[in-house]
């Protein structure tokens, strides 16, 4: 592999260096006139950030291929900063399996754009009945830490309990869908005035909120890791911060869509702002705004959700609830954090880089540049906007919120072990250098 010599990039708290990569790592950094044949990339402007790590995709294969696949979500992954994905079980057939974890690494490693962590089922067929086989995920090549039934919510609270349990034995973590389903029977958006008015079912927030506060205790009382997906509302923010002030084990997650939009939006009656948990309100906006810069949610997490066309265009009611991520998470991220004029690269990279590969156990990923470390990262233009057009996305789907909307920020490059997979804001084999 040619070296790679990356020249006065704005390195998080460190100020311009340059950084000489060799043989996919960080072999030196500071003031580097040249490195011999090295592939020289000029940064001038541009932030170097540590490659982004979701850990919530939807990258629909196995089964779903006509709406994404494991080549073309990391494609957008890459496009979007990320070098690490943690891929959501609510496949056909479902992740519970050692075989079906397998097969999806092995996916990932073949296309190449970005590290793919299969995420494991918690039950068998996410049905919620029976315990899927966590220990051979474990164990498997997929070397499974986190298990999710994401999509359905692990109400029986004793399998929960025992699923709690027995990620304990390993330092596994459960990652939780917080939906009492018995709640949101036939919910449509999110439960309030305008659902009221546009006479939609409801989803309630305390849905949401009873599942966070039983399983924080069901945290404490097995002393095991819970995770929090796609966390709504304010109320749940105010159980999650008491429960960390306890010192219980809990972490937290936030969509960006649940920092900019609201259930407004639902007026339209477009699909493509139907969504699982919904849009909340204004109110309930700004308090997930205050906690991710505060770190009481501890991370962005896209739920990237691709969506064939006749899942989406179609009337609100029929339609799946989801919405695309990946490629537009940092800029939203930097708007909800008070625009790209304001922004704290540090919070930044801690929310959705650091802080996330540390959940999902990933420790080549969220590591900023020092001699020895992987070079993963994405090269960002503080000072750039771009618009969203869906027919350019990466992504097999077009179901994003934010088409026509002018965004701060651009991707210029991602570097996975330091070989480029964006260059020049395109994925890396399109472009002509
Ligand atoms: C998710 C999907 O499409 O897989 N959709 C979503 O709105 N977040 C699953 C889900 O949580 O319903």
């Amino acid at each position: 592999m040619t070296d790679l010599l990356i020249k006065s990039a704005d390195l998080v708290g460190r100020g311009r260096q340059d950084v000489l990569v060799r043989d996919g790592r960080v072999a030196e950094i500071g003031s580097i006139a040249k490195a011999g044949s090295a592939t020289v990339v000029d940064a001038d402007g541009l932030v170097l950030l540590p490659g982004l790590v979701d850990l919530h995709t939807h990258l629909r294969e196995p089964g779903r291929e006509d709406a994404e696949t494991v080549h073309s979500g990391t494609r957008a992954a890459a496009k979007g900063g990320y070098t690490a994905v943690c891929a959501m079980a609510n496949s056909y057939p479902v992740a519970d399996t050692a075989g079906v974890v397998e097969q999806v690494a092995a996916l990932g490693k073949a296309a190449g754009y970005a590290d793919v962590q299969p995420v494991g089922a918690v039950s068998v067929g996410l049905e919620g009945r029976q315990l899927a086989e966590i220990g051979a995920m474990a164990r498997s090549a997929a070397a499974v830490r986190m298990f999710s039934d994401d999509g359905h919510c692990v109400s029986d609270p004793i399998l929960m309990r025992r699923a709690l349990e027995y990620v304990k034995t390993f330092g596994g973590l459960i990652a939780q869908h917080a939906e009492e389903p018995r709640l949101t029977e036939g919910a449509q958006m999110n439960e309030g005035a305008v659902s009221a008015e546009l006479g939609l079912p409801g989803w309630p927030a305390v849905a949401e909120e009873a599942i966070i506060a039983r399983d924080v205790l069901l945290a404490e009382y097995t002393g095991a890791r819970v995770h929090f997906c796609h966390v709504s509302t304010a109320r749940s923010v105010d159980i999650i911060r008491e429960a960390k002030a306890r010192g219980a084990n809990v972490t937290a997650e936030v969509c960006p869509h649940h920092l900019l939009l609201t259930d407004e939006a639902a007026r339209t009656y477009d699909p493509v702002y139907k969504v699982n948990p919904p849009l909340r309100r204004e109110a309930d906006v700004a308090v997930l705004r205050g906690a991710l810069a505060e770190g009481v949610i501890d991370a962005v997490a896209t739920d990237h959700a691709p969506h064939a066309p006749q899942d989406k265009d179609c009337e609100w009611a029929a339609a799946r609830p989801g919405m695309l991520g990946l490629e537009t998470a940092l800029s939203i991220t930097v708007l909800a954090l008070g625009g790209p004029a304001e922004a704290d690269w540090d919070t930044i990279a801690e929310r959705t880089s650091r802080t996330p590969a540390r959940i999902a156990g990933l420790e080549a990923h969220g590591r900023d540049p020092k001699p020895g470390t992987e070079a993963n990262f994405t090269l960002v233009d503080p000072a750039a906007t771009w618009t969203v057009v869906p027919g350019e996305l990466a992504s097999l789907s077009r179901n994003t919120p934010y088409a026509g909307m002018e965004l701060p920020v651009t991707v210029q490059a991602t570097f996975l072990r330091g070989r480029a997979t964006v260059l020049n804001g395109k994925i890396a084999e399109e472009t002509t250098e």
